[in-house]
């Protein structure tokens, strides 16, 4: 299938420091495209520029063949192209539906106010958080926050979304419910670009991974094959653990 996103030569500097640089992927409808990297790597950059969040030195960002790499992030929001933040960012005070209220009524599909608090309650209903709706962010646990985070996210109607360790930090029996939730959103057709360090998450969701390190792409690959790459064991482990594999 076409590819929905198509990145090409994406570069970031910060000062000194390149960030990124000279990243291409593309990513397809129904699609979840792995992205890891030790930390420091420049996978939250890239997804900055891609959303819109930082503007790019250098390269293009396709949304269905449009170029939207000079529009502000909330123009690519209405471009149907989303994340969630990798640490939430809602205001503590603000009861959940709020914030996923407000992903409606500045989304894709805007709706007024009525509407939007239907929609947002039936996509917290998705994520099993309907009896939290009126629960203050702070009044809820680290991983009800951040499927608050998710649904504010797809209340905005992504077709691509990025997940920026959205995965991190569950029990194993809470890493089965989120894996399945993205499993579900790339089933309903979205394109996914998933920021991982959990490696079983990456191994069951992931057609494809891309591998980045010092802010270049080191390896692009299937999940299985990208992992025993000797360059990207080194990446992650350094030097000793790298040789004869
Ligand atoms: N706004 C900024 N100003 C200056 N340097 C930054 C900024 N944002 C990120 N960096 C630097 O860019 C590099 C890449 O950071 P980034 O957050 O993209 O890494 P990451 O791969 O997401 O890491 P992690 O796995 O820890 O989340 C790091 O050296 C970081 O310190
Ligand atoms: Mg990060």
């Amino acid at each position: 299938m076409a590819a929905l996103l198509e990145v090409d030569g994406l570069t970031k500097a910060f000062g000194g420091l390149v960030a990124v640089s000279n990243m291409s992927l593309a990513v397809s409808p129904g699609e979840v495209l792995g992205l890891i990297g030790p930390n420091g790597s420049g996978k939250t950059t890239l997804l900055n520029l891609i959303a819109g969040t930082l503007r790019c030195d250098a390269g293009t960002i396709r949304i269905d063949g449009e170029d939207v790499t000079r529009l502000p992030n909330h123009l690519r929001v209405r471009r149907r192209i989303n994340r969630t933040f990798q640490l939430v960012r809602m205001p503590p005070n603000l009861p959940a539906i709020v914030g996923v209220m407000a992903g409606v009524m500045y989304g894709a599909d805007p709706k007024p106010y009525k509407e939007a608090e239907y929609e947002a309650a039936g996509i917290l209903g998705e994520l099993n958080l309907l009896l939290k709706a009126g629960h203050r962010l702070d009044q809820l646990t680290y991983i009800e926050q951040k499927r608050v985070e998710l649904a504010r996210a797809l209340a905005t109607k992504p077709r691509v979304l990025l997940l920026d360790e959205w995965l991190s930090g569950l029990s194993p029996g809470e890493l089965e419910g989120g894996m399945s939730v993205v499993w579900s959103l790339a089933a309903q057709g979205l394109a996914v670009i998933l920021v991982e360090h959990v490696m079983t998450a990456v191994r069951a969701l992931c057609s494809r991974v891309v591998v980045m390190n010092a802010g270049l792409r080191i390896a692009e690959g299937p999940a299985d094959k990208v992992l025993r790459d000797a360059e990207v064991i080194r990446a992650y482990l350094g030097d000793d653990d790298a040789g004869g594999s």
